[in-house]
């Protein structure tokens, strides 16, 4: 795969309508950053393009709930959305934004050379119409019940209860979000793609890899999970869809007759990865058409798997009908990422945000690449926690990585002066070790150039384990006392390791990469020679050591936690109303205010004090369940309500005659009720 010399890798562009949290990140994101890095430090010519989706219900919607205009929306989301990936060091070339002129011009351009080709129908449909806000309404604008499962706020595109897809009229009770009256249907003429007459082409390169009889790619280096989407959607039989929307927030359908209509957000995101180059290629002045249409330049899109059909299918279809175009080699897509035994969600705020990760832990980006690639949930769904983040952090990058790295620095600058000591004559069991690291490099590489980051971290981080064991079996800190030729042999080859991870690391932990570069005093180090574990010459002098991770406490583990639950929907604080009564009901009720003489914890309860209470009438017992919250000591001499006509009844054997009145919330506490003034015992309360 990595002998082709040019790529254009993509990722999935974001709706600048709110910030980034793990889950996209592990999506579509870090696994691409990893990639087109590792291909740079191949010497590989790579252009790696993202940028704001800024087009769509989308944004309008977010718009609408935030109360301010959509422009307003995407410039606050894509300058936060910019930041962000900048911070977590995301190496795009250019991250762009589809409300840029370029991309208005490229996407309705697009679309022109679709239509001259008589690409679409043009077809008549009944749209649901608000006829308060005099506008037809985009799918997610329309709310209703599921005809599947009966949810009641199904949207007009997918009930999110549960998972069906949907069609407006599908929708039982159908309601406008915008006046929340119920829309009228109205004819709109929108032009559709005839997808179903691409078919033939289309199984084939999906099933076959191949193009029009010729080999395009290798099917087998798909994922599994993304073919399989793809067939279950042709098998289901493609159909017309429409391209383009009744909306006025989007890129104008470039036709005189087509006043009020804009651009289906899918024939205008992906061409945004073209608009986006183009820009970069521009700022770069160089051209960009060799990006997109010399068949020499590999085409590799990263997705989460919302977006499968829509990079497999419908993207392909417009790229193949406009002609001149590659079609994608890949699409690795990812499977999602669950958050502590839940789903991500963004209206449930169940999330953890990445500016504020990067706000709440500082200088610690390279933790969160280390610990989302290591769970990476590239063939199924995986869950991110806490308690993971942490042990991973302390067991793995503290124990093993930095431990090792800071060993090796720390005992050659004792020994020798920070410089690298000869490598004398290695035994036969430092050249198995020596042996082992240099195969790791290759390793790393096959695994990231068959997307599977995971698997490749694990190959990297092997050589921090390989080197922290070989200095706890030869312990050059005792034998330094009888032998310190072996030692110089020893420190060299755990200098040459930390050279390696140096190099491996790069492209997951670029950060810590550098750091580690910098107190190497490393010069150079490509990936092909990160196997020859010789990239630090004997004699060089290193720079400073400092420690490369940190260990994280449990509090700030905890208060992660604590932020996730204060977003947990509260449980009800008050109990539900009873039934409505006469004032009769209440009469018959007799309440007298009273004290409590003794009190004793009934044996072998946990809930019930035998009370003894002097009610003004007479001195009686009451049997109360209140052991959990009073100490029997603590409460005589405390004045009570106490309803004195209730019905005597036997409560462990022991006769109850009466109830003390208690306060209760709703998780069950309890406390008691009493006058607010001195009041004789035997005062009616009423
Ligand atoms: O799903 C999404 O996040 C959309 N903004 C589309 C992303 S892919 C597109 F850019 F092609
Ligand atoms: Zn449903």
């Amino acid at each position: 795969m990595a002998n082709a010399d040019k790529y254009t890798v993509t990722s999935a562009l974001p709706y600048a309508n709110g910030p980034l949290h793990i889950g996209h990140i592990a999506g579509a994101y870090l696994p691409a950053d990893i990639f087109v890095r590792y291909l740079r430090l191949r010497g590989k010519d790579v252009v790696y393009i993202c940028g704001s989706d800024e087009h769509g219900a989308a944004i309008t919607i977010q718009a609408r709930k935030e109360g301010v205009s959509p422009q307003e929306i995407v410039d606050k989301y894509h300058e936060l959305n910019k930041a962000t990936f900048e911070r977590f060091g995301m190496s795009f070339d250019i991250y762009h934004r589809t409300s840029s002129e370029l991309h208005h011009h490229t996407a309705a351009d697009f679309f022109k050379t679709l239509y001259d080709k008589g690409a679409f129908d043009v077809q008549e449909s009944e749209q649901f119409f608000d006829e308060e806000y005099q506008q037809f309404l985009a799918d997610r604008y329309i709310t209703g019940t599921c005809p599947k499962c009966g949810h009641d706020k199904a949207y007009g595109d997918q009930c999110e209860k549960c998972g069906s897809s949907l069609n407006p009229t599908d929708l039982i009770n159908p309601l406008s979000t915008l006046s929340g009256k119920t829309p009228v249907l109205k004819t709109t003429r929108h032009w559709y793609l005839p997808m179903q007459k691409e078919e033939g082409w289309l199984k084939e390169w999906i099933e076959q890899g191949t193009l029009e009889g010729k080999p395009h790619h290798d099917p087998k280096a798909w994922k599994k999970q993304v073919i399989g989407q793809c067939k279950s959607w042709i098998d289901g039989g493609l159909q017309s869809r429409a391209m383009t929307r009744d909306l006025d927030w989007g890129v104008k359908v470039p036709l005189p007759d087509a006043v009020g209509k804009v651009l289906y957000v899918w024939l205008d995101a992906p061409i945004g990865y073209i608009s986006a180059t183009k820009q970069w290629a521009l700022d770069h002045k160089t051209d960009w058409e060799s990006r997109w249409q010399d068949p020499n330049t590999q085409l590799v899109h990263f997705i989460g798997k919302d977006n499968i059909v829509f990079h497999c299918i419908i993207f392909p279809i417009l790229l193949k009908l406009h002609g001149g175009y590659n079609l994608p080699v890949n699409v690795p897509a990812n499977e999602f990422l669950n958050l502590e035994g839940d789903k991500i969600s963004t209206s449930r705020n169940h999330a953890v945000w990445l500016h504020e990760y990067l706000d709440d832990f500082p200088g610690k980006e390279d933790v969160l690449r280390y610990v989302l690639c290591s769970i990476s949930p590239e063939l199924k769904d995986s869950e991110f926690t806490w308690d993971d983040f942490q042990a991973r952090n302390n067991n793995e990058l503290v124990a093993i990585f930095g431990n090792f790295v800071n060993r090796a620095l720390v005992l050659t600058d004792k020994y020798y002066e920070g410089k690298v000591p000869t490598l004398g004559q290695p035994t036969e069991a430092d050249k198995e070790v020596i042996k082992q690291c240099e195969a790791i490099p290759e390793k790393v590489g096959q695994g990231i150039e068959a997307y599977r980051f995971r698997e490749a971290l694990a190959d990297a981080i092997q050589l921090a384990r390989i080197g922290n064991k070989y200095l706890a079996d030869n312990e050059p800190w005792k034998v330094i006392k009888t032998d310190p030729e072996r030692v110089k042999t020893v420190m060299h080859i755990a200098l040459q390791i930390g050279a390696a991870l140096a190099v491996v690391m790069k492209p997951f932990l670029p950060f810590t990469a550098e750091k580690l570069r910098g107190m190497l005093q490393l010069e150079g180090g490509e990936w092909d020679v990160a196997g020859t574990l010789n990239l630090l010459p004997e004699g060089h002098q290193l720079g400073k050591a400092s420690l490369l991770f940190e260990k994280i406490e449990v509090d700030t583990i905890q208060a992660q936690k604590d932020k996730l639950n204060r977003n947990k929907p509260k449980k009800p604080n008050v109990m539900e109303a009873k039934p409505e009564i006469v004032f009769d009901d209440f009469t018959k009720v007799d309440i007298r205010t009273g004290t409590i003489l003794e009190a004793e914890k009934v044996p072998d309860t946990d809930k019930l004090l035998k009370l003894s209470i002097d009610t003004g009438l007479d001195k009686r017992t009451v049997v109360s369940g209140i052991a959990q919250f009073y100490q029997p000591e603590n409460i005589i001499g405390q004045k009570v309500l106490i309803l004195v006509n209730l019905a005597p009844r036997k409560l462990r054997g022991i006769p109850s005659q009466g109830m003390i009145l208690m306060a209760e919330d709703a998780d069950g506490k309890l406390c008691f009720v009493k006058p607010e003034d001195e009041m004789m015992n035997g005062s009616t309360v009423r």
